[in-house]
């Protein structure tokens, strides 16, 4: 079909060399081809310069069934409605409906009462005749047969007739788009394919030689390239991860989910019948339910610390048990890895040297989920160890790192936290909210955590701690944590969320 229509268009021009289709519409008639096809017929030969195309358009009017009807019959409604009247001289309703007909009684009354042709007897009711039949005019057919003889282009009647009779549903003004088509620069009757590819059979035969091949489309786009794409709190985990980097912070193995009460909790000296160590609360793994072990003398010594005290603490003063620090679970916080590292940093050959660490990954807890809670989610989490470091300390590495992340505006108010003293909740401004909110969590850690690590006397921790979903919402402006994380996303999102940068301040 194709092929025939690209001949017979080629065929047409080739009468001679001026030869055009000088509008495509009724030549398509004419040549049995649907038009669609013969358009796009044209447009792939004159990317070939086999032809040149204008693109014309063309309006016209269509009548309606109704004004076909009047055209068949060569009368109006009207018309037929006031020769009735006056034939009869005077009509009842009912008799002229009988008389002409529902459908023309109904449009044809109306019409002759407002071109005043008829009126109402006031004492019969019945409709008598308002004109002298000689000078009544039908003038919808006239109109519409000068509609037929001007071939119904848009000029064939005047524009207020053409409102008129639009206005009634008689006629639509439609426009057509078609071309007009000459030879072009690369004319030929018979057209000859380009080839898009050189081929092995070209190559072997030699054909390549002759062949004519397509030219590149430099402008063409290329192919998408899928693959693989960052989620959302990834961009976040990179942007966060580059600018502690740059703080001096390294990075902590965190790539553990499962880990013992030992490390997630009572190296923190949190009491072993804490609340949140409550299967309310926390994940324990069934299998295997418990650690292989632990470094048995740090162990021994954080036992005594929570049973008897030391380095000026009176301790919890209950049995400690082993069972219930070897429990594994899924850790509850980052800081299970925190109290590693501190483990090895005060034991480490050598012995202990001042140490920046920072963490970004997940963790769980078993909540009740909402709009703004998850059971699994992402802790950051920094920490300073050096020689006598203050409150002081803390509070101007939590102010450097939030500037960075662009919240410059910080409130920190008193908590509680069972291995920080003293702990402080941090706050930001939020601009876009207007209100302050909570934005993380921060402390020393407690001498009773510290010293039987084995950490010297004068060496203080200060650590900080915050959600990365928190941010990561804000950034992206998402109300619903569950269009954030879990099998509700929409992978479009994903796949087109932008780079995170944070407008650093510092
Ligand atoms: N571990 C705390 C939490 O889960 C965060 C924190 C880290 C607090 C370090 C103080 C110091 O919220």
């Amino acid at each position: 079909m194709a092929d025939a229509c690209e001949n017979a268009v080629l065929t047409h021009l080739s009468q001679f060399p001026d030869a055009v289709i000088s509008d495509t519409f009724p030549w398509s008639k004419e040549n049995g081809f649907d038009h669609g096809a013969v358009v796009g017929c044209i447009k792939s030969l004159e990317v070939d310069g086999y032809v040149v195309a204008e693109s014309l358009s063309t309006s016209f009017y269509t009548l309606s069934d109704e004004a076909e009807g009047i055209l068949a019959n060569g009368i109006s409604q009207e018309m037929a409605v006031f020769n009735a009247i006056v034939a009869a001289g005077s009509i009842s309703e009912p008799d002229l409906i009988a008389a002409v007909g529902k459908d023309i009684a109904k449009i044809g009354m109306g019409k002759c009462m407002q071109n005043k042709w008829i009126q109402k007897d006031k004492e019969t009711k019945s409709l008598v005749p308002a004109a002298v039949a000689g000078d009544v005019k039908d003038e919808v057919v006239e109109q519409l047969q000068a509609l037929k003889e001007g071939k119904f282009a848009e000029d064939a009647i005047s524009s207020e007739v053409s409102k008129a009779l639009k206005k009634r549903k008689l006629i639509n003004l439609t426009t057509r788009k078609s071309m007009k088509v000459a030879r072009g620069p690369s004319y030929a009757p018979v057209r000859k394919r380009k080839a898009a590819d050189l081929t092995k059979e070209m190559l072997e035969t030699g054909a390549w030689q002759t062949t004519e091949f397509k030219p590149y489309n430099f402008q063409a786009f290329g192919e998408k390239v899928g693959g693989g794409y960052l989620h959302p709190l990834l961009k976040v985990r990179a942007e966060f991860r580059k600018i502690l980097l740059e703080m001096g912070f390294a990075e902590m193995p965190t790539n553990k989910w499962v880990e013992s009460s030992f490390w997630n909790f009572d190296s923190l000296f949190q009491p072993q019948s804490h609340p949140a160590r409550d299967a309310h609360d926390t994940f324990f793994i069934k299998e295997p339910a418990s650690t292989v072990s632990v470094p048995e003398d740090y162990y021994e010594r954080v036992k005594t610390m929570h049973e008897v005290g030391g380095s000026g603490s009176i301790g919890y003063r209950y049995d400690f048990k082993r069972e219930e620090a070897f429990k594994n679970l899924l850790r509850t916080h980052t800081t299970a890895v925190s109290s590693q590292m501190l483990y090895k940093l005060a034991n480490q050959e050598g012995g202990f040297k001042p140490a920046r660490y920072f963490s970004i990954d997940r963790v769980f807890r078993n909540e009740t989920m909402d709009a703004t809670h998850l059971c699994e989610f992402h802790q950051v989490e920094g920490l300073v160890a050096d020689y006598d470091l203050s409150l002081g300390d803390l509070i101007g590495t939590i102010e450097t790192f939030f500037k960075k992340i662009g919240i410059t505006k910080l409130r920190f108010k008193p908590a509680f936290n069972p291995y920080t003293e003293p702990s402080m909740e941090i706050f930001g401004y939020h601009p876009d909210l207007k209100k302050w909110t909570e934005i993380g969590n921060s402390g020393m850690f407690r001498p009773e955590m510290l010293a039987p690590m084995g950490l010297p006397e004068n060496v203080r921790v200060i650590a900080w701690g915050l959600s990365l979903e928190r941010p990561t919402m804000i950034k992206y402006r998402i109300k619903n944590i569950r269009e954030l994380f879990g099998h509700k996303v929409d992978m479009g999102r994903t796949r087109t969320a932008p780079v995170c940068r944070f407008d650093s301040q510092a």
